[in-house]
This record gives C-alpha cells, sequence and structure tokens, in this order.
C-alpha cells in the first residue's frame, strides 16, 4: 500500500496545471448511457475514480477507450446488463450517478445503495424522490435498488434536503428527466460547476435545458439522445489545494487552466487569511510571505466556501495567528484528518459540527493516515510546511482525486517521494 515520504521546509515555486475536474467528468460519463452513438469527453483526468467507472460503464454495455490525445471515447453496444452492484458501488459512491441515466435510456435498473463512507452518511433518499416523482417505481431488495422507467413523465420536484442541494441528486434526476415525456422542473437544484457541465453536456447530445447552475432548473424531454463531443472544465478543488499550497508553504505559485469565477469563496477566505492572490483569466497566482490570520469558515452548497476545501484549509489555518472556526454544513462528521493533524502538532478541539483550530508556531512532522480523498490532501499540506519527515500512509485515497499529485508537487519544489513499503 503506496505511502508519501515529504520533507518539510521548502517554499513551493513555478507554474502547476490544473487537470479536468473529477466530479464533473463522473456523471458526464454516466451520461453516456443516454445513447448507443459515441460520445467524445476531453480532459478526463487520469484518476482511479475514472478508471473504476469506466469499469463500471463496461461491465454495464459500453466501450471505454481513451485515444492517444487521451481524449476518452464511450460508446454503449450492450444494454442488457443493468447492474450496479455493492462491491462496486461500495468502493465509490459516485456509480450511483448511472441510476438516473439508465432509467430513462433502458428504462430499468438495479444500483446497490451506497451506504456510508469515512466522511459521513450518503443517504440517496432525495435522489430516489425525485426519480419516484418522475414516476419511477423504486423497490429495495437485499440492499439494491430495483427501478422500474418505464413511463417517465415530466414534473415540478422539490429536491432540497436538510443539508441543502444535492449534487449527484441533481445530476441523476436531471439525467433521467431529459427522455422523459414533457417538462420537468427542479426546484432547489444544486448550482455547482459540475452541474453546469453535466447540463452543458446533456445538450450538447441533443437533451433540452435551461436553468443548470441557478435553484431552478428546466427540462423539456426530448424522444432521444446522440453523440457528442465535450471538454470538461477545470478541476476547481484541486486548483483551490494548489492555491492552499502556494500560501502554507510561503512560496509563489502560478495555476493555469484555471476557471477563477469558480473559486471565489476560497479566494475571498485567503484574501481574510492574508494570502496575496492575483487573478488574470485562466491563471492565478498565490503568495504568502507573512503571518496567517485567523478566520471562521462555514461549508455552504455553491457558490458558498465548498466542503471539499474544508480539510486543506484547516491544515492553513492551523498555522494562523489565532483562532479560527471551521464549521461542516454539508458533511458534519468530515473531521478525520483533525485527529492525524493533532499527532503532527496542531490544536483543534471538535464540538459537534464546528473545530475550533487554535494556531500554533509549527507543525512537527509524523507518520499519519489518511482517511478519505481531501484528508489526504490535507495531510500531504501538512507534511509540506512541518518540521523534519512525515509519512502519509494509504495514499490511494488521493489517488482518486488528484492526477499525479506528487509528479505535479515535485515540479515546484516540494520534496515528496512515493514509497511503496513505508518504514514507520
Ligand atoms: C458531491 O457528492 C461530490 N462528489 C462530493 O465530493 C462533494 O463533497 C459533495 O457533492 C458536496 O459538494 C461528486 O460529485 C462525485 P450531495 P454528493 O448529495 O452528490 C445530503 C470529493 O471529495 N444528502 O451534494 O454525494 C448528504 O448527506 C467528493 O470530491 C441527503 O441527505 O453530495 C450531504 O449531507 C466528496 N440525501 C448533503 O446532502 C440525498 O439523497 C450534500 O450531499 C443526497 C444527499
Amino acid at each position: 500500500m503506496d505511502a508519501f515520504v515529504i520533507q518539510g521546509g521548502t517554499r513551493l515555486r513555478g507554474e502547476v496545471t490544473i487537470s479536468g475536474a473529477k466530479n464533473a467528468a463522473l456523471p458526464i460519463m454516466a451520461a453516456c448511457l443516454l445513447t448507443q452513438q459515441e460520445c467524445l469527453i476531453r480532459n478526463v483526468p487520469d484518476l482511479a475514480d475514472v478508471r473504476h467507472l469506466s469499469s463500471l460503464l463496461e461491465n454495464l454495455g459500453a466501450k471505454v477507450w481513451r485515444d492517444k490525445q487521451k481524449t476518452l471515447h464511450i460508446q454503449v453496444q450492450d444494454e442488457s446488463h443493468c447492474l450496479a452492484d455493492y462491491e462496486t458501488v461500495r468502493r465509490m459512491r459516485a456509480s450511483i450517478c448511472v441510476l438516473g441515466p439508465m432509467l430513462a435510456r433502458r428504462h430499468r435498473a438495479e444500483v446497490s445503495m451506497p451506504g456510508g463512507c469515512a466522511i459521513g452518511d450518503r443517504p440517496i433518499n432525495l435522489h430516489l424522490r425525485g426519480l419516484a416523482a418522475l414516476g419511477a417505481k423504486l423497490d429495495l431488495e437485499g440492499g439494491n435498488i430495483l427501478a422500474d422507467g418505464s413511463c417517465l413523465e415530466g414534473t415540478e420536484i422539490f429536491l432540497g434536503g436538510p443539508f441543502g442541494s444535492t449534487v449527484l441528486g441533481t445530476a441523476n434526476v436531471m439525467s433521467a428527466a431529459v427522455l422523459a415525456k414533457g417538462k420537468t422542473i427542479i426546484e432547489y437544484a444544486a448550482c455547482e460547476p459540475e452541474i453546469v457541465d453535466l447540463g452543458n453536456f446533456l445538450n450538447a447530445m441533443g437533451a433540452k435545458i435551461s436553468g443548470h447552475g441557478t435553484p431552478r432548473i428546466t427540462i423539456k424531454g426530448v424522444e432521444s439522445l446522440g453523440a457528442a463531443d465535450y471538454t470538461v472544465i477545470p478541476d476547481r478543488i484541486e486548483a483551490g489545494t494548489f492555491l492552499i499550497a502556494g500560501a502554507i508553504t510561503n512560496g509563489e505559485l502560478i495555476l493555469k487552466n484555471c476557471r477563477t469565477e469558480h473559486l471565489m469563496a476560497l479566494l475571498d477566505c485567503l484574501h481574510k487569511i492574508g494570502v496575496d492572490v492575483d487573478r488574470q483569466d485562466g491563471t492565478i497566482r498565490v503568495s504568502s510571505a507573512r503571518r496567517l490570520n485567523p478566520v471562521d469558515i462555514t461549508t455552504q452548497p455553491y457558490p458558498g466556501f465548498p466542503t471539499d476545501l474544508q480539510a486543506q484549509c484547516m491544515t492553513l489555518l492551523c498555522l494562523a495567528d489565532g483562532n479560527s472556526m471551521i464549521t461542516e454544513k454539508i458533511f458534519p462528521d468530515r473531521f478525520m484528518h483533525t485527529a492525524e493533524l493533532g499527532r503532527m502538532g496542531a490544536q483543534l478541539r471538535k464540538e459537534g459540527p464546528t473545530v475550533l483550530v487554535q494556531g500554533v508556531r509549527e507543525l512537527i512532522g509524523a507518520p499519519v493516515m489518511a482517511s478519505d480523498l481531501r484528508a489526504s490532501a490535507a495531510l500531504v499540506l501538512a507534511g509540506m510546511v512541518a518540521k523534519g519527515e512525515t509519512t502519509v500512509l494509504r495514499v490511494y485515497h488521493i489517488d482518486r482525486g488528484y492526477e499525479h499529485i506528487e509528479e505535479k508537487l515535485q515540479r515546484v519544489g516540494a520534496k515528496i517521494t512515493r514509497v511503496d513499503q513505508p518504514q514507520v
């Protein structure tokens, strides 16, 4: 099981090119189930999660391959298999995003309930409520959802839940509604850029979607969908992670291929912390050479502060000049990284969905255990600024969502190496 060995203390300097967005690519790949024509998807990152979904799509009768330009080709050839089993969904919850497209196109689907994961419960009641509103018949058998979508009809659906909107719930309902009879309105839809990307991809296939990116999405059902050639947006969470890397190491990073408008909440937060950020079109320059100010952060649905950058920002605030409060409104238990940061000398106190971060002068390198994708990134950031050596164990978590992260960090000066048998 791979680990990263990191020597702390280097200031990162240079250029980083941001890869395509994992959370846009996954539902777009699933949406290829809506046609038997060949779809081309460009800028898809080379990640464990992408490979995992590719093999699920192959089990569902699609041919999936990358050409020499790394463009992903997906073409469904056989629609008889409709099972996404527990083993598949357990390993990657986002596999649930095949449910809506399969229901719309094949009128049936059998998908395992995802269960929970390290960041908390991952219910899909809102997904199921939205699909049932479209007329899907849903039964639960042996932990699998048996779905019959033989006559999906457009309707008005309120998709809000106790934690606000649902990203993949919106993706599933939108992907099901595109082939339903009549008009569907999704109220309290997720506004994330990844949902906008999915809506644009579906429209490129011939769907009639408007309002994606706002809380009210309108979908006019069509008879069928066809091929599309589409480029996925850059990954705002990877970009945010590297912005924090430049800030925490007192370095100077230039991020290429960014959509700065997708990062406004983080940029606002970094400004308050005292980090210098300069934006020019698709480039962001970040530098920080002075003490960091403490700030209070509350994670919210987009355009609020993203929960996927909470752990990384906590690491930065561990070194601020004072106390910060971080409140998780999306996944209240998403704090597996706090205990590991504590092993490195961070002063963190969890009270329910809030963590009090008392700034310390320095972090001390130590062996630490990754628990989930973004917690792993937080530990890598801590290792790069800690005194001495840090070993981050179980980095398969980070490989799920960051394309060749250690190579990208090495190119801007980080002393980080991947080892297969860590000595800890
Ligand atoms: C997506 O997950 C992302 N994953 C997550 O990123 C991200 O953290 C999350 O959105 C929030 O932004 C992908 O896009 C593949 P939700 P998703 O449904 O869609 C509750 C990463 O690190 N909820 O928006 O599964 C839920 O429990 C990953 O890249 C219900 O109650 O998240 C949570 O509290 C981690 N019922 C909140 O809503 C439902 O039916 C938001 O969840 C669905 C969700």
